[in-house]
This record gives structure tokens, sequence and C-alpha cells, in this order.
């Protein structure tokens, strides 16, 4: 088994096929293995969240809480230094486990010479045959044709995760994920921010509800947001970026800053990968197509990740990883694609699994809606994060849970209990008759679930 690209969805791969008894080789161009989420995605956002995150508490919420101090400063240097050793220890991390597993490394650019050989272009130049190959090449950000990354000042999250200095200001491009993760570190780091979306809502997958509350609390920490605003041009004088737009009026409107963030979406990056030397072209948005089992048009050759149709995450990139190692070792592996869990790691954190409340109008399902409030909670109300709410869809007759949306303390691990309950088709009643240990940010799950059974919540 060959791998190209040691993202989650190659090295899980890798580790997968080594412990079914294959001989497996992963092949990444890069000297630190673990692909973007390890070097320039879901750890280092997470590590900068994480810092600026005690930054903010230490200036806006320790007082509050008793605790006196002088105010404090941050030292940027160390905040990204201290990042950088986080990614370090954890792409270590996976060197260690290709190790343990037997997996040979290569270390170079991989590109297909015909549909079992790839040649590697390292240090050295050399060419492996493998009777089954996974592509796991993932993504890059999405450039905008009239905002080319100069990689200084209209920059990329990868150069957003390592700046020299706190931006004075910050332009935003797209209120997504990304947009709000980062914009977040650099709001609370002292930053004024401001983001341009085109669409009518910041994070406009998500469940409405969501990025109403996201939005207003993200406003409280200081962001600006322009929705409905198309985006023409960005321009660079000197350290000045000007990105111009225009609003629903169709009146031009200019922003200026010292950075222009552009996070518009990824694409699947195929590059150097010579498909065409293994028969194959990447089809629809440069994404490499494959079937339910996926395989590609070559059925040895498969692919997973960012670089297939789906979810742009490490863990649906990881379940795919698994899902192809185990059909190769005669399994029967499964993977429910509705139930991919989605997080915003911004505070209060945003987590949603199933459909949204516009999906379930807009596909005509009938539907009950329960929300919970944290604020009415005695833990939220102990540690002080009270904004945020649970809601939870269920069907109108069968009170089968359908989706599972959170805003709030610990959202990302709350998420979890709606992954599973949906997995066993639990009903909001299910989840409204059991036990959740008292006094956590779990509770208001359970008294979602009583609101959406038969609407009546305890505590409020
Ligand atoms: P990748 O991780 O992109 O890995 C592909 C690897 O293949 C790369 O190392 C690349 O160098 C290598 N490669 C490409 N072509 C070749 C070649 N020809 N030869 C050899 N090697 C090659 N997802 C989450 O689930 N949670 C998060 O919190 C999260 N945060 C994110 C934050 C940011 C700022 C970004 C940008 C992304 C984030 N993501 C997050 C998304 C996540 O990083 C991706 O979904 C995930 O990395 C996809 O995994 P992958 O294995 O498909 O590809
Ligand atoms: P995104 O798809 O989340 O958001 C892009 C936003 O930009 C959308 O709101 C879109 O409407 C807007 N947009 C698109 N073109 C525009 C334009 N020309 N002008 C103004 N706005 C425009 O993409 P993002 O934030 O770049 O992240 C890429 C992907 O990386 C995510 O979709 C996700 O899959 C992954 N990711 C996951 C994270 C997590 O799981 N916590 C964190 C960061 C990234």
């Amino acid at each position: 088994m060959a791998i190209i690209g040691s993202g989650p969805g190659g090295y899980v791969a890798a580790i997968r096929c080594a412990q079914l008894g294959m001989k497996t080789a992963i092949i990444e161009k890069y000297s630190t293995l673990g692909g973007t989420c390890l070097n320039v995605g879901c750890i280092p956002s997470k590590a900068l969240l994480d810092s600026s995150e005690h930054f903010h508490n230490a200036n806006k919420t320790f007082a509050d809480h008793g605790i006196e101090i002088d105010t404090p400063k941050v030292n940027f240097e160390q905040m990204v230094a201290r990042k950088q050793g986080v990614v370090d220890q954890t792409t270590g991390g996976i060197k260690f486990l290709m190790d343990k597993n037997k997996i040979t490394v290569f270390e170079g650019m991989g590109s297909f010479v015909d549909e079992h050989t790839i040649a590697i272009k390292g240090e050295k130049e050399e060419k492996i045959e493998a009777k089954n190959i996974i592509i796991a090449t993932g993504s890059k950000p999405t450039e905008l044709p009239f905002a080319k990354f100069d990689k200084e000042r209209i920059i990329s999250s990868t150069e957003a995760l390592k700046l020299k200095e706190v931006p004075k200001k910050m332009i935003v491009i797209g209120a997504g994920i990304i947009g709000l993760e980062l914009g977040s570190v650099y709001a609370r780091l002292g930053a004024e921010v401001e983001v341009v979306e085109y669409l009518d809502r910041a994070i406009p997958t998500f469940d409405g509800a969501m990025s109403k509350e996201i939005t207003k609390s993200l406003k409280k920490l200081g962001l600006k947001f322009h929705f409905s605003h198309k985006v023409s041009d960005v321009s660079r004088n000197g350290d000045t970026v000007t990105v111009t737009a225009s609003n629903k009026k169709d009146e031009e409107v200019k922003f200026e800053a010292d950075y222009c963030l552009v996070a518009v979406g990824r694409s699947a990056y195929t590059e150097g990968l010579n498909l065409e030397g293994a028969g194959l072209k990447a089809g629809d948005r440069g994404k490499i197509e494959v079937n339910d089992k996926l395989q590609t048009a070559k059925s040895h050759i498969y692919a997973i990740g960012d670089v297939i149709k789906g979810a742009m995450l490490a863990h649906k990139a990881e379940e795919e990883g698994v899902f192809v190692a185990e059909s190769l070792a005669g399994q029967k592996p499964h993977i429910n694609y509705d139930l991919i869990p989605g997080v915003v790691y911004t505070w209060p954190e945003v987590a949603s699994v199933g459909k949204t409340e516009e999906q379930l109008k807009e596909e005509g399902i009938a539907y009950k809606s329960g929300s919970f409030p944290f604020r009415a909670l005695g833990r939220a109300r102990a540690s002080g994060d009270i904004e945020g709410l649970v809601k939870i869809l269920s069907h109108k007759e069968s009170d089968e849970i359908l989706g599972f949306h959170v805003i709030g303390p610990r959202a990302a691990d709350l998420v979890a209990e709606g992954v599973v309950a949906m997995e066993y088709r639990a009903s909001a009643e299910d989840i409204s008759r059991m036990s959740h240990a008292h006094p956590t940010f779990a509770e208001a799950v359970k008294e979602a679930a009583l609101a959406a059974t038969d609407n009546r919540p305890l505590h409020v």
C-alpha cells in the first residue's frame, strides 16, 4: 500500500493499513508529517485560540472572579513560539507512530509514473511500486482572482498563524470558520477586526440560530460584520491594504487595514501529482471523483479527505482513511456522512450535527424544536460562561433527533452526545430521561431535549 499525503486522512489510513498487516509506505512532500491539520490548520489555530482566550480572560473576566493582576501584556513572539512548540510535538508524535507501526516514510513530492508506480522527488529521486494506492493530498487556501496572496499583507490562514506582530487592523474576507476563529484570535489580542461576507450571515452552513448567536457574541468581542458585501478588489499600497466591495444597495464601500486575511474556502490540491500518469483526471472544482467505496476510476487507486467531495474536516478524512484500509482487508466498514459533526472554536464554541432548521423546512420534514439557554444553568453561572444555547430538532411524529446544535461553553465536546444519540437513532425523550451529572454544561442538552419532547424544561 502506498499513500500520498500525510495529513489526518493519509497518516490514519497508513496506521490502519499497517495494523491490518499491509506493507505500507507514506509519501509526504514536506519534512514534517501531519498535513494541513497538524502544521497549519487545526492544531496551531487551536493553540493560538487558547492562548488568546487566556489573555482575553486575564483582561476581562479575572477581576470579576476576584483575581487582581496588573494590566496583562501580550508577548506575541512567545505566543507564536509556543504554538510552534505544540505543532512540533504533535507532528513528532506522528513520526513516532509511523515508526512504531513500521510504516516507511518517503520525504518528497509524489507523482504518478503509471497506475502502479510513483516517482518521489525529494533529496534524491526514487520510484516505488504499489498494488494499491491512496491519494490523500488534501487542500490549499482558495485565492480570489483579484486578491493574490502576497503572504505579507494579503494573507491566507497559513500566514495568519505565524505573523510577526499583532495587526492594528485586519480585514477578514469570509465569515466562515477560519474567518471567525482567526478573527477572534486577533480581536482578543487587540486588533480591530472587520469581517466582509458575501452572504447575509456568518457561518452560513450552520443552523440560523447559531449564526445569529455567534454574531452577537463576536460583536461583543469587538468584531464588526459587513454582510451581503461582494468584494471586487483587494490592493496593497505599502503597508496598507484596501478592500473594495459593493453592498446590498450596490454602493461601493472601501475598507483599509494593515492586513487582509482571505478566508473564502479551500480547494482540492493535486498539483504535481500527475494524475494523468495513472490515467486519472481531476473533476469538478479540482476534486478527485470517487465512488461510494472511495475508489477512483482506477479501482486500486483510492482518494480520501479534502481532495474529494464532502466536508473538509480532519475527522472526516480520518474516517475515510480507516474505511479504505478496512475495505481492502475484506471488512465491511461504514461512514455515516450525515453525522459528521462540525465545530467552530470561537468562544462561545459552536458545534452541530445533523440537519439545520433551514434544511428541515426546505425538505418539508415536520419537526419540533427545543432550546435551552446556558444562562439558566448553575454550572455556566459558576464559570461565568453564560452565553449560548442548546437547540435540538426532533421529528414531529417519531421524536427522533434530526438536528443537534450547540453554541456555548465546551460545545465542541458536548456535540459528541448528539452524535452518539443520533447514530443510535435516539428520540429527544430518550436523552431527556437519561441522568446527566450535576452541575455540568451537559445538563443543557437534557433540558433542550425536555423542551423538544413536550416543552417541559425544568429550569426555565
Ligand atoms: P491535508 O491535511 O491537507 O494533508 C495533505 C498532505 O498531502 C499535505 O501534508 C501535503 O503536503 C501532502 N501532499 C500533497 N500533494 C503531495 C504530493 N504530490 N506528494 C507528497 N505529498 C503531498 N478541521 C477540523 O476537523 N478541525 C479543525 O479544528 C480544523 N481547523 C482548521 C484550521 C485551519 C486554519 C485550516 C486551514 C484547516 C482546518 N481544518 C480543521 C481542516 C483540516 O485541516 C483538513 O480538513 C484536513 O487537514 C484534511 O486532511 P487531508 O488528510 O485530507 O489533507
Ligand atoms: P468556509 O467555507 O467555512 O467559509 C468561507 C466563507 O467565505 C463563507 O461564509 C462564504 O460565503 C464566504 N465567501 C466566499 N467567497 C466570498 C467572497 N468573494 N467575498 C466574501 N465572502 C466570500 O471556508 P474557510 O473559513 O476558508 O475554511 C475552509 C475550510 O477549512 C472550512 O470550510 C472547514 O472545512 C475547514 N476548517 C475547519 C475548521 C474547524 O473544523 N474548526 C477551522 C478552520 C477551517
